[in-house]
């Protein structure tokens, strides 16, 4: 598996935002590069911990940016982070479960790979033009 190489395809011009982006995908090329070299699960799950309360504050910057910008999609914007958040936590404790293995870890990685990059680019490029406009 690939780690996640930082592109403008990821960028969105929005300098506070994108430094919070890439600090999402360091953690996430950190998980797979630890999953890759079968770390131990508490190691695994300690980098799920990290990439979990990174998210939490990434998206409540996101969502307060997205209320005074009143972007039309915040509502639909909150209840797909709500739901990546939830699903990262359960993915989260199952490393904490006795069969949690290397290739539980490695499904993972792929999962939340795909996670942040679909949702930076269909959901969060979308509310750029919004942003632009608060200056
Ligand atoms: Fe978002
Ligand atoms: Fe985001």
């Amino acid at each position: 598996m690939d780690l996640i190489a930082w592109s403008d395809d990821i960028k969105l011009g929005v300098p506070s935002i994108d430094a919070e982006h890439r600090r999402l995908m360091d953690l996430t090329n950190n998980f797979l590069a630890a999953a890759e070299d079968e770390a131990l699960m508490p190691q695994l799950a300690a980098i799920l911990e990290e990439l979990i309360e990174h998210t939490r504050a990434h998206f409540q910057t996101e969502e307060r940016l997205l209320d005074q910008c009143s972007y039309p999609q915040l509502m639909a914007h909150k209840t797909e982070h709500t739901r990546l958040l939830n699903e990262t936590q359960r993915l989260h404790d199952r490393f904490c479960q006795p069969e949690a293995s290397t290739s539980l870890a490695l499904e993972a990685a792929q999962y939340l790979q795909h996670w942040l990059l679909d949702h930076i680019v269909a959901s969060d490029k979308p509310f750029r033009p919004y942003l632009m406009r608060l200056g």
